[in-house]
């Protein structure tokens, strides 16, 4: 696990003692030694410059502490990962210190052993994720409610499951998330567990909170009930986005229809980003402000892959009309087909219940494109689906 000549900087609140930590960093681990002197959001930017991992051990919660995790976090642009080793009373700084941007956490008093664990864990979390083995992760946005966001979610997943992927979902919609209805897992485990569960962070933990689909795809849900959502912090987030990366080649992200904090870190942390509209006017609408704010926030047309749902629909808009609002073309197109609301009845996917249909045909496209590796080359033109029975609730009908 252990790789020799990684730099820490240990940024040290007075008083603590930086000799039982620096005992627990792994054999050859290079540190580099800082004061955490109440200075509000003052980097040792010098000493970071290199530095594979910030570890701050504090016993106060003061703003000082806060505001030195912030400045890691927006200063360098989350290029440092920041550890806190806290040392305090439990009071509700551990979540504080998430929402700064702290990476992960670890509550003193541990055994030497424990602590020692905990910061290798925190090293090789820090290469997994920076590595370019790390998965592709897809945000699947669309501002406006039901598009059809959660519908290509779980269809994406499938297919990539289908082409030997370990895709895993996380379901973001966190107050009134459905992908566990969709996909017809039970929701045993679920992101608010994860949040409240204490602890240090790994993979293996967050693994052990994933509900397993039969086709190879897994999933975080959505808490059970709203009131459980306001425990899932953007600092948390990152952190289960950056360890699920390392296990998983593809974490896609289902997101409610707004673009809440929660949704940001999301779009902060993706490699690609899913917009799904719908062929309707008010969608439309919603789908060129989508895009219009991302492009505010920095991105290009080409990070965008254009999901049009419900696209054979005839409402008198034609896809001239389309491509002329939204100043580009949809990449995929999913047909309107009575077989999606019935298969997300009996908690399937249409890529499961109907594989021959277009619109799971426009999935496993999707599928095919991020397993190339990012864009869609050109659009499939809508094909008609196969003459097909409708079996899915009457499944003993002859
Ligand atoms: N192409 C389609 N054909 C038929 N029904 C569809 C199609 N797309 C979506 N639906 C139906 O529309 C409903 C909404 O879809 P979905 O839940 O995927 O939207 P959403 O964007 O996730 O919504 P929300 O913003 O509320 O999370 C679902 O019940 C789904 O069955
Ligand atoms: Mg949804």
């Amino acid at each position: 696990m252990t790789r020799a000549k990684a730099k820490i900087l240990l940024v040290l609140e007075d008083g603590l003692d930086a000799a039982p930590i620096q005992e627990a960093l792994p054999a050859g681990t290079r540190v580099q030694s800082a004061p955490l002197n109440g200075e509000h959001g003052k980097l040792p930017l010098k000493d970071a410059a290199d530095a594979e991992l910030m570890l701050v051990a504090c016993a106060s919660d003061g703003d000082h502490v806060l505001e030195l995790i912030k400045a890691a976090h927006t200063q360098l642009q989350s290029r440092l990962p920041v550890v806190v080793i806290y040392a305090g009373s439990p009071n509700g700084f551990m979540e504080r210190a998430f929402e700064a941007g702290a990476d992960d956490l670890i509550a003193l008093p541990q055994s030497q052993e424990q602590l020692a664990f905990a910061l290798e864990k925190a090293l090789v979390r820090r290469r997994g994720a920076s590595s370019s083995q790390a998965g592709t992760m897809i945000a699947v946005l669309g501002p406006k409610g039901g598009t059809g966001k959660t519908l290509t979610t779980c269809n994406l997943a499938q297919a990539l499951a289908a082409t030997g992927a370990s895709p895993v979902v996380v379901d973001l919609d966190l107050q009134f998330g459905d992908v566990g209805l969709a996909l017809g897992l039970r929701p045993e485990q679920t992101i608010y567990n994860l949040a409240v569960a204490g602890g240090s962070l790994d993979v293996e933990k967050i693994e052990s909170f994933l509900a397993r689909h039969p086709s190879g795809a897994s999933a975080l849900l959505a808490p059970v009930r709203p009131d459980q959502a306001a425990t899932v912090s953007p600092g948390f987030l990152r952190t289960v986005f950056d360890l699920l990366r390392t296990r998983h080649d593809f974490v896609i992200v289902d997101t409610p229809p707004a673009f809440t904090p929660e949704v940001i870190a999301a779009i902060d942390a993706a490699s690609h980003l899913c917009l799904v509209g719908m062929l309707d006017a008010l969608s439309l609408k919603d789908t060129k402000i989508g895009l219009e704010t991302l492009a505010q926030m920095g991105f290009e047309p080409s990070d965008v892959t254009l999901v049009l749902n419900r696209a054979d629909t005839s409402i008198g808009i034609s896809m001239g009309d389309v491509e002329r609002l939204l100043g580009r073309r949809p990449d995929v197109l999913v047909p309107s087909d009575r077989a999606i609301p019935m298969a997300i009845t009996e908690g399937r996917t249409i890529v499961d219940a109907e594989p021959d249909s277009a619109a799971a045909r426009a999935f496993a496209s999707l599928a095919q494109t991020y397993r190339a590796g990012g864009k869609v080359p050109r659009l499939q033109p809508l094909q008609p689906a196969p003459k097909r029975r409708l079996t899915l609730l009457k499944k003993g009908a002859a």
